[in-house]
């Protein structure tokens, strides 16, 4: 990027959004984040961001100007189960709110975008690893609608000259610490994901005793263990990630890479590294399947790896370690 440059983070109070914000401030980069607070936190606006409280839509012409290097996007609404419930919102705010970012950045001449797409598109997949010439198929709205705005960049990337990098997530797990000691990570309303709901189960410090039982949805999947197999990335990990996704948006292209460490870890091995970084013996009980889960999601990194040099440092008990540090720092994260 040569040296320190303006950025725009949309989405930066959200979990992945505040901890890329943070990271981007402390290489020395001017940042704003744009977010209208609808799942974000105010206060997980990393300090020294300038903050914009808008929607996109409503937001992104008055915060973009020549100056800008590039877009990094997390603004999105992301419960796959939302999503089936209500369709329209994920189409409206994900694909919608991204037309305008885009309509923006061409009218302003800002001419480069890191966007957060999601293994989502990929639906249920024949085979794994998966990598990124696998068809996308996905199974929800959520993820059809990451999938369009790929399918955007790419016309923007041909049409009007714009680099553009999605970067597919797999799942997102740990927390992020500061230079200056503040903690940023996962604080989601009615938490769906794994690592935070068996966490949330454990006696944390100023909480009094543990939580609900965890609900270990089905143990009937064709896995070793019976329970659905994912591939866990640090937020760290990812975090750099965009950085090196910053330097790789060549003006008239669109890149596409999937983002995970490689290896899986099923619910229940994911269950008993929260008990050993705990020491709690975190209750557990197997309930129904939820709809829509594939059994089997890993990540082939090979081409990030290859063309960026990316690769993952840290593994899941890192992972918990960090998520649970966080919670400990924050009582009432996670629930
Ligand atoms: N799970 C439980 N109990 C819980 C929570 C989750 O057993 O309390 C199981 C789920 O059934 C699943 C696994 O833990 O098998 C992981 O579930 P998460 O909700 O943590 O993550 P997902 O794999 O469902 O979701 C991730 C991303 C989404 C993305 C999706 C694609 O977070 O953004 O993968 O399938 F859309």
């Amino acid at each position: 990027m040569g040296g320190h440059v303006k950025l725009l983070v949309t989405g930066g109070a959200g979990y992945i959004g505040s901890v890329v914000a943070a990271l981007l401030l402390e290489e020395g980069h001017e940042v704003t984040v744009l977010d209208d607070l609808s799942t974000g936190h105010r206060d997980a606006v990393p300090a020294g961001a300038r903050f914009s409280q808008a929607t996109i839509r409503d937001g992104a012409r008055g915060v973009l100007s020549p100056s800008i290097h590039a877009v990094l996007h997390f603004a999105a609404k992301s419960l796959v189960g939302e999503s089936v419930a209500r369709p329209s919102l994920y189409w409206e705010h994900n694909l919608g709110g991204t037309l305008a970012l885009l309509e923006a950045m061409r009218v302003t001449g800002v001419r480069r975008i890191v966007f957060s797409s999601t293994a989502a598109v990929y639906g249920d997949p024949e085979r794994t690893p998966i990598e990124e010439t696998c068809p996308t198929r996905p199974t929800s709205p959520y993820g059809a609608s990451k999938l369009a705005v790929d399918t955007a960049l790419a016309e923007y990337a041909r049409l009007h000259g714009i680099g553009a990098v999605s970067l597919r997530y797999f799942n997102v797990a740990g927390a992020y610490q500061g230079r200056d000691g503040a903690w940023f990570g996962e604080r989601h309303d009615g938490e769906t994901h794994l690592i935070p709901n068996v966490l949330a189960a454990a006696p944390r410090l100023g909480t009094g005793g543990p939580g609900e039982r965890v609900q270990i949805f089905g143990d009937d999947y064709p896995t070793p263990d019976g329970t659905p197999i994912r591939d866990y990335i640090h937020v760290t990990d990812l975090a750099r990630a965009h950085l090196s996704a910053l330097e790789a948006c060549d003006p008239g292209r669109h890149r596409v890479y999937n983002l995970g460490n490689g290896t899986g870890s099923s619910v229940r091995e994911v269950v008993e590294v929260c008990r050993q970084v705990t020491g709690a013996d975190i209750p557990a009980q197997v309930a129904a399947r939820r709809a829509g889960d594939p059994a089997v999601l890993v990540a082939s990194s090979a081409r990030i790896r290859a063309e960026l040099g990316w690769t993952a440092t840290r593994d899941l008990r890192a992972m918990v370690e960090d998520a649970w540090a966080f919670m400990k720092s924050t009582p009432v994260a996670g629930r």
